[in-house]
């Protein structure tokens, strides 16, 4: 049977600033567009996935690859995951530096190791053994994170918790459903801002930030990642999907998982295992574009 193919992506759930709108409409949309050519081809959603978590990436409007956040140390750490439905195969990186593409790491993890996650060092020595080509911090910084970082160095007063209420950017990330009617979800990161070195959020953890299994569905969290590991947010999207296949009101009651225990603050994207599309946030604000099969396209924000 061929099914209708879905995908959706997101670029952070922030207080996206309104100078800001225009470049995440269009890097969410460029993402949709790379990630499609893949679909529309009979591609899988693995590297449909893949393709739009890329492109997201290279974008600097987005706290993923270049552009993101820089921690305490003034460095810029990554974590990124990704994961199939069809097998529960998965694999992620924590921690790892000066790489434009985290995410193809994470893919090597799952494909070409028999681990699904890698940290730091030993990430990174792994991408050395796989010929990947590693660029400088300056290579991944922008102009806009030296300042920012630059001005909450001075802060005491500085927590977390605010820049997902007063600060635009964010994580990226992408689901897709293919015509073989396998789901795949991928996510990228530069964590936030000021965080110690060493910190891993909530992305390259399955089941917090990335979660696909083709008896349920695919999600991806973005937000606070403090508060998501602790609701294991993806997974709690599906499970939901579970109970009653409805995917906005699954994507609703994760949300309403993450506020109401741990006063969480972020969104979710998901496909459910038929390919319907669904999406729930509490953040301002929260950047994405989805496109189901050749008629319904849409980018919000
Ligand atoms: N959600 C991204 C992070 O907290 O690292």
């Amino acid at each position: 049977m061929i099914h209708t193919p879905a995908l959706i992506v997101h670029g952070g759930a922030w207080d996206i600033l309104d100078e800001a709108v225009e470049d995440h409409k269009r890097g969410c949309s460029n993402a949709v567009a790379a990630g499609w050519r893949v679909l529309a081809a009979g591609g899988s959603a693995l590297d449909a996935v893949t393709a739009a978590v890329v492109v997201m990436e290279d974008d600097p409007t987005f706290d993923a690859g270049r552009g993101s956040f820089l921690n305490a140390d003034a460095e810029v750490e990554l974590d990124a995951s990704i994961m199939r439905g069809s097998d529960l195969k998965a694999g992620a990186v924590a921690a790892v530096r000066r790489l434009r593409h985290p995410i193809q790491l994470a893919r090597l993890v799952m494909e070409g190791s028999e681990h699904v996650l890698l940290v730091g060092r030993g990430a990174e020595k792994f991408a050395s053994s796989r010929g990947i080509k590693f660029c400088r911090t300056r290579d991944l910084l922008v102009g806009r994170e030296l300042q920012r970082y630059q001005a909450l160095r001075s802060r005491k007063d500085f927590h977390v918790r605010e820049v997902f209420e007063k600060q635009p950017r964010g994580t990226v990330g992408a689901v897709a459903f293919d015509n073989s009617g396998s789901l795949a979800a991928a996510t990228s990161t530069g964590g936030t801002p000021q965080k110690m070195p060493g910190r891993v959020g909530d992305s390259p953890i399955i089941g917090a930030g990335t979660f696909a299994d083709n008896e349920s569905g695919a999600a991806l969290s973005t937000g606070w990642g403090e508060s998501i590991l602790r609701v294991l947010l993806a997974k709690t999207a599906c499970d939901f999907l579970k109970e009653h296949n409805d995917a906005n009101r699954a994507a609703k009651e994760a949300i309403q998982v993450l506020e109401k225990r741990v006063a969480g603050k972020g969104g979710v994207i998901l496909i459910d295992r038929f390919g319907g599309v669904g999406l729930a946030f509490n953040t301002p604000r929260m950047a994405y574009a989805l496109r189901q099969g050749e008629k319904i396209f849409k980018i919000g924000i």
